[in-house]
């Protein structure tokens, strides 16, 4: 680990137990995220993004979710293993998250005003009267009027209440920002609205970003990394000029493939045939091996791990060689 690590995740496992199923969501995922430096997350539905994240900040959902193994670490301190007391400090103030469901993050017995301000005071020390202002401001910053200060989540649109989640995430200018699909249920231009408004936060304050999206369109616009999950783990991941540029996984390829070209008259997407793994039942080995094209006898008994294939490029595939 070197200076410029923010975070890095250890080989994670996280699993849900249910009555019904016991889910393997995170399969040994690595990660790490330098200071500065935004990251894009993706992967098909289910593939574990809003888990990892959530691990991030102790917030996995209870009692079905569980860390199993591995470790994280914010600034060379391990977070799995802190207080509770700790991690709030770190929560908020220096890792902040958008949910991909405002309504999970916002209680609907106070005014949006009183929420944000809380976050703020919370601390920042200042009276109301300044956290109001500084409300204002953040409020007008994702598009909506400072005056609906004092209204109620609920007489929000899902639009603006998302923009309001983002007002919170972004309140105390944290080190690291993660958002899960921050902007899926927005129209396009208040999309636009918001990744300039992303844009602005990491030009400006150096903020960090892990930013978990199916679209890909977002992270080559905002993001300097990708990393792609696969059930769990992430089979590929570097610059986003060399990984969509030069996509060397099979998976990597497919999601590639499903992007609907905008001259070409193909409007359906190119869906990647096959199955999605499930967190009930991950296939051994390679865990895309029933779905892949070049797959080999190893490739079904074996995980292969990630090995560097340029400078800013890796990839986990028995397929590839390593670069000398
Ligand atoms: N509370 C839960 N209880 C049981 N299983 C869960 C729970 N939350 C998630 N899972 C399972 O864990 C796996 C990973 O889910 P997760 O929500 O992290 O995926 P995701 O990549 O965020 O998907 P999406 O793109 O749909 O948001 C899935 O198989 C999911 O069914
Ligand atoms: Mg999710």
């Amino acid at each position: 680990m070197d200076n410029n690590t923010l975070l890095e995740i250890r080989n994670l496992r996280v699993q849900y137990t249910t009555e019904r199923a016991v889910g393997n969501a995170l399969n040994g995922l690595n990660l790490t995220i330098h200071k500065g430096e935004s990251m894009g997350l993706v992967g098909e539905t289910g593939a574990g993004k809003t888990t990892a994240a959530l691990s991030i900040l102790n917030l996995l959902p209870q009692p079905a979710g569980k860390i199993t193994g591995g470790d994280i670490l914010y600034n060379g301190k391990f977070i799995t293993r802190m207080s509770k007391r700790e991690l709030m400090d770190i929560r908020g103030n220096k890792i902040s998250m958008i949910f991909q469901n405002p309504l999970t993050s916002l209680n609907p017995v106070f005014s949006v005003g009183e929420q944000i301000g809380m976050v703020i005071r919370k601390h920042e020390r200042c009276s109301r009267k300044e956290a109001d202002v500084k409300v204002q401001a953040l409020l007008k910053m994702v598009g909506i009027p400072g005056g609906r200060l004092h209204d109620y989540p609920n007489q929000f649109s899902g639009g603006m209440r998302q923009r309001v989640g983002i007002a919170a995430g972004i309140a105390l200018n944290p080190e690291l920002l993660i958002a899960d699909e921050p902007t899926t249920a927005l129209d396009v231009t208040i999309q636009a609205q918001i990744l300039e408004l992303m844009k602005q936060l990491k030009t400006q304050y150096d903020t960090s970003l892990l930013m978990i999206t199916h679209n890909l369109g977002i992270i080559s616009e905002l993001c300097e990394t990708v990393s792609v999950i696969y059930a769990g783990r992430i089979i590929e991941s570097g610059t986003v000029k060399e990984v969509f540029g030069a996509p060397a996984h099979p998976y990597t390829r497919g999601l590639l493939g499903a992007i609907p070209s905008l001259e070409g008259k193909r409007e359906r997407l190119h869906a990647i045939p096959g199955k999605i793994a499930s967190a009930n039942n991950v296939p051994e080995g390679c865990a895309f091996h029933p779905r892949c094209e070049r797959c080999r006898e190893c490739c079904k008994k074996e995980i292969p791990q990630m090995i560097k294939i340029s400078l800013n490029h890796e990839v986990a595939c028995f397929c590839e060689k390593e670069a000398e």
